[in-house]
């Protein structure tokens, strides 16, 4: 289908790669990570080694781990740490900002960003939950002019994925994008008008880029936080990053092992 129209964007049209890319095995795979926490169990696993000549431009703060496994090249990228803080640089900008590079850099066939997320158990989400990701948006772009309000949910559909769902059983749900750890009375009623089960701070951004560089993008997302709970976001987050961090792996190792072999179209 044409890319970019305005009516097509705005219904969510599926990120999708050129047919002829999606006719044979998946042979490169782009893992963009937020946190160094969520990252380093899979760069232990697959074993990936560190980039010490970093193909990122000089200054950025990106990290980049590769490797092969079975028969798949492995890139995983991390937005590293804020020069000047010391912590994971979350959020939108350098989740877009890092996509685009690696992108541009790798060339893969395929992009999974992972990471941990706030659920909502009104939505059957419970801490621990790994969602495969159905529909993304923004929950904090907000401008109330006909067609700039389309414009700012960015509203798009990962790449379909029907059998992964199926065959390893996967909860399956939308998911909300915003810069905030913490949730606006605004932000709360965008997220439902987008329909999320779960929210997290890069998702949206990375399905932006990978439309624009037309690679098929998939996001699982664990739950470390019950967003409509009563416990304080920040301290349950912290409570479970660790332990959810663990469910995150082993979903994003078992989906890895099920793309070996199979083209896009497949999946
Ligand atoms: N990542 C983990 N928990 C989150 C939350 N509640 N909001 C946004 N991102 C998150």
């Amino acid at each position: 289908p044409p890319r970019g129209g305005g009516s097509d964007a705005a219904a969510g049209e599926a990120i999708a790669a050129p047919v002829d890319q999606q006719q044979r095995p998946v042979s490169s795979i782009l893992i963009i990570i937020a946190m160094q926490t969520e990252a380093t169990p899979l760069v232990n696993k697959f074993q990936l080694k560190e980039d010490l000549d970093s193909v990122f431009p000089k200054g950025a703060p990106w990290v980049r781990y590769y490797g092969t496994y079975k028969d798949l090249q492995i890139n995983l990228v991390w937005p590293g740490k804020d020069s000047t803080l010391g912590v994971d640089c979350v959020g939108t900008v350098s989740a877009a900002l890092v996509a685009y590079a690696a992108v541009q850099a790798l060339k893969p066939d395929l992009i999974i960003n992972a990471g941990t997320a706030g659920g909502f158990k009104a939505k059957g989400a419970g801490v621990g939950d790994v969602y495969l990701i159905s529909g993304v948006a923004f929950h904090d772009r907000r401008i109330p002019i006909p067609v700039f309000d389309l414009y700012g949910v960015g509203s798009r559909k990962p790449c379909s994925t029907p059998n992964v769902a199926k065959d390893l059983n996967l909860k399956v749900g939308k998911l909300s994008t915003g810069d905030s750890l913490d949730m606006s009375p605004q932000d709360e009623a965008s997220i439902t008008a987008n329909n999320a089960v779960v929210k997290d701070m890069e998702g949206a951004a990375v399905a932006y880029v990978a439309e624009m560089l037309q690679v098929p993008a998939i996001f699982i997302k664990a739950v470390t936080d019950i967003v409509d709970g009563d416990k304080p976001t920040a301290e349950e987050f912290l409570q479970n990053l660790a332990a959810v961090t663990a469910a995150l792996d082993a979903s994003v190792t078992q989906v890895i092992d099920y793309i070996n072999g199979k083209c896009v179209c497949e999946l």
